[in-house]
Formats: C-alpha cells, structure tokens, sequence
C-alpha cells in the first residue's frame, strides 16, 4: 500500500502515561497553590518516577507504580521546597484521573473502524489503570488493559512487552507499538515491535537500540500511516 508506512498490522498498543494520559495535567491543575514551581515540580515528578521504575527492577525490589508515583512525588516536593500535606494529596487524588490528550479518544475510535485491535500496556497498577480509563471514558475502545504488575517488572524489560504478544495472540511483527517516552519506543522496538514514537515534546532521538521505525509529533497522526487491517477478524 504505497500511503502506509507500517503494514502489515493487526493490533495497536498502547504506552498510557504521556501517551495517552497528560502527566502534566496533575501540577497544571494545581497551579493555584504551585505557582511558579508547578512545571519543575511536575517534571522532577515524572523524571524520578521513571528512574525509581528502572531503579528498582534492577535491584529485584518491585513495587507497583502507585507507590513509585507516590515516592517520586516526595522526591519532587522535597526538591522544590514544599511541605504540604493537603497539596500532596491533591495531587495524587488528580494523578489518579489524568486527562487524556483530545487526541487520544478519536484516533483510537479511527483505529477501532479500520479493524485493528487495541490495548492498553502501562507501568500502571491494575487500580491506577482501570480508575484512569474509566474517567477518560476509552474502556469501549481498548480490547485489552495490561499492567506490568501481571509480570511483576518494569518497562522496558522484554517480558512486559512480551505480555502484549501472549495476549493479543499476535507476533510481535503485527503489533505496532505507540509511546511518546523515546526510551519505551526503543525498547519495544528492541524486543521485537513495530514501532511508532509521538514526540509530542519535541526531544531528540535516543541514543539507544532500536530507533523506531516512525516518528510522529501526535496520535493524530497514526491512523493514515496504518491504513486499514488487512483481515480482522
Ligand atoms: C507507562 C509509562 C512508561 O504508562 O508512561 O508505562
């Protein structure tokens, strides 16, 4: 099909913080009461909730990651100078029901009419997943919701990636795989998927095996470069 760029694909799947969900919505919705430090809040948030993910599955200490969102978010009020126990809790009562992009509900609608199967494969908890898709109301359009908690590790270790295969019933090689984190599209591409990169914050690529094999700057985007599914079933 000479208009598509990844063919052929059965299934999309999907990474959900900064993808689906806007971490960032938690601090802007609270800039009442940050201020000025919202985005270094929110940033040193989202930075030391990753390492702590990476952090951990390399020591063999997992926790699930809404103690790991949790601890980073004490990290970063420590590291901005707030103490404030109502504010915290503010927050983390909003991390739980992010925003989705605008984008987020048509291009999966999009996907879903062109045939393709849908899921959802976060770091999230199972609770933190299900709250979150509830609230954004993208339950109909997912076929599947898959947390690394079933694995027990976090991304980008393969077996998180592997758990998508298994449930999809797909080889990886059908399964194209849409993240806007640079280092879980290199690492799902490592493993094995196509894979689509949102730069939706316009970083430089990483330095890392293996680069995806589209880039694009939102989900919008995604459908065109699919076309439709050759035989869904
Ligand atoms: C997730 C993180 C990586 O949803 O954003 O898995």
């Amino acid at each position: 099909m000479a208009d598509t760029v990844l063919y052929p694909i059965d299934a999309c799947v999907f990474d959900a913080y900064g993808t689906l969900l806007d971490v960032h919505s938690a601090a802007a919705r609270c800039s009442d009461a940050l201020g000025e430090k919202a985005a270094a809040l929110s940033m040193v948030w989202r930075q030391k909730q990753l390492e702590y993910t990476w952090l951990r599955s390399l020591m063999g200490s997992h926790a699930d990651f809404w103690r790991v969102t949790r601890d980073s978010l004490d990290y970063a009020l420590a590291q901005v100078g707030i103490e404030d126990r109502a504010l915290r809790g503010r927050l983390l009562e909003i991390y739980r029901i992010l925003d989705p992009y605008p984008e987020a509900h048509p291009t999966l609608a999009r996907l879903k009419d062109r045939g393709f199967k849908t899921a959802l494969l976060s770091n999230g908890s199972p609770e933190m997943l299900s709250t979150a898709v509830d609230r954004a109301a993208l339950g109909p359009l997912l076929d599947h919701v898959l947390s690394v908690e079933e694995v027990g590790i976090y991304k980008p270790h393969p077996s998180v990636y592997q758990l998508a295969v298994d449930r999809l019933g797909l080889p990886a090689a059908r399964i194209c795989f849409v993240s806007s984190n640079g280092w879980d599209a290199a690492g799902a591409a490592h493993f094995g998927f196509r894979v689509c990169w949102i730069n939706r914050f316009g970083q430089v690529p990483e330095r890392l095996p293996v680069p995806p094999e589209a880039t694009l700057t939102e989900l919008s985007e995604l459908p065109p470069l699919l076309g439709r599914r050759e035989h869904p079933s």
